[in-house]
């Protein structure tokens, strides 16, 4: 069976925690793909050329959930020629047999249009920011004022920017238990599959 569902939205809106709950629901495979860019980000030198020969071993690194590396992600992913260095993998992740759950900022609108299931999964930045600060430590203001300028480049991107595709479900989890957007994005993924 080829199955695909889309996840997409804003930092530490709870796309991770989402797109692995469902992977595991439905024995889906799980592709987190701002590993992609956050690899690309922290590796230095060009990043078109780190784009190209991402391997294995960069996406294994465990500095890549820091803040730095979620700004250096940020950075490198509105360049137009890592983005495309990078859609070929994401593309064939997708169509694997046995279902796949991608979870990003652009797979609704650009890497698989065609998915059978999209959801947009959002919150304030005050919420997101409040989470990561959980996660991360550090100034919870210096955090929110992360948040911020992320979701400002992001969002104002000429390459895929962050937006929900017209089709997605928008799931705002600012006052949504992570246990209700998973049921919801369940209920979802059920509907279409029968
Ligand atoms: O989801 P994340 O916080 O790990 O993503 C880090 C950055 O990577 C994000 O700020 C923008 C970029 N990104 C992207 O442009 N497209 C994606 N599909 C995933 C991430």
């Amino acid at each position: 069976m080829r199955f695909t569902v889309a996840i997409d939205g804003p930092a530490a809106a709870g796309k991770g925690t989402i797109s692995r709950a469902v992977a595991e629901r439905f024995g889906f495979a799980h592709l987190d793909t701002g590993a992609l860019y956050r690899a690309v980000g922290v590796k230095g030198g060009d990043p078109v050329e780190a784009a190209r020969a991402l391997c294995p071993a960069d996406l294994a690194r465990d500095d890549l959930r820091t803040g730095e590396a979620g700004q250096a992600a940020s950075k490198v992913a509105a360049i137009p020629e890592v983005r495309a260095a990078l859609v070929q993998f994401q593309r064939a992740f997708a169509r694997r047999e046995g279902g796949a759950v991608l979870d990003g900022r652009d797979i609704g609108t650009v890497i698989c249009p065609d998915a059978e299931v999209k959801l947009f999964v959002t919150a304030s930045a005050e919420v997101r920011a409040h989470r990561r600060w959980l996660e991360l430590g550090g100034d919870e203001r210096a955090v929110l004022a992360d948040v911020r300028e992320r979701d400002a480049r992001d969002m104002g991107r000429a390459d895929a920017p962050l937006r929900p595709a017209e089709d997605a479900l928008v799931l705002d989890t600012s006052e949504m238990s992570i246990d209700a957007a998973v049921a919801a994005a369940c209920d979802l993924i059920e509907a279409r599959l029968r």
